[in-house]
């Protein structure tokens, strides 16, 4: 079973992704956790240089989040799914489309077309979209600086991007399950749970 959360910055998938780790893990399943951008030794060395490294070009930044994608999925998380463990995954191809495709105003489809090549058609059994308002993220930073480039990015991106994780979650009803993250934190995980469980017994 391949899970992933999605949503943006401080929305506190992170947080929920542990929490989903242990609560499965209690259930007998045996989880690899895992996020993209930096989940393999190469994808850390990418995720450095786009979060913070230099300007980087939109085309080029949708490339290399599609080969970070690419070897993350072909070394970690397919082995994974093939093993029959549960992956849970920080962050997936939507957000390249929400991010790179609404958020940079590239084209959302051929963003989609790369990382579908990419990963050779690989989709998520079940995506969790942590919605959370951008003004509610960045309260929740405090005063805290960004932490990258994007994070730098002002509300207008975020709002574009929010929006574009809500099409694409209502495009895709059976994929998607959105949940409110400006709910407490025990509250969002309750409800992450009921929407993995059935999936599980199925
Ligand atoms: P993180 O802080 O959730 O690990 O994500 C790092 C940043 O990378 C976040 O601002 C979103 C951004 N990102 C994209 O722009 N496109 C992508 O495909 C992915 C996976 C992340």
């Amino acid at each position: 079973m391949f899970l992933t959360l999605e949503g943006g910055d401080a929305a506190g998938k992170t947080t929920q992704a542990v929490a989903l780790e242990h609560w499965l893990t209690e259930r007998g399943r045996t989880v690899v956790r895992t996020r993209e951008p930096g989940g393999t030794e190469l994808g850390a060395q990418i995720r450095a240089l786009v979060l913070h490294g230099d300007h980087v070009t939109p085309r080029a930044e949708a490339l290399l989040y599609a080969a970070d994608r690419a070897h993350h999925v072909a070394t970690v998380v397919r082995p994974a799914l093939e093993r029959g463990d549960v992956v849970v995954q920080d962050r997936y191809l939507d957000s390249s489309v929400a991010y790179q495709g609404a958020g940079r105003v590239l084209d959302a489809d051929e963003v989609r077309g790369l990382s579908t090549w990419a990963t050779e058609g690989l989709l998520p059994d079940l995506t969790i979209l942590l919605d959370v308002h951008p003004a509610v993220a960045r309260a929740r930073r405090g005063g805290r600086a960004a932490e990258d480039r994007l994070e730098a990015e002002e509300d207008d991106f975020h709002e574009r991007v929010r929006a574009a994780f809500l099409a694409l979650a209502a495009a895709a009803p059976d994929r998607f399950v959105v949940v409110d993250a400006g709910l407490d934190p025990d509250e969002v995980a309750a409800r992450i749970r009921a929407a993995v469980e059935p999936r599980l017994s199925a």
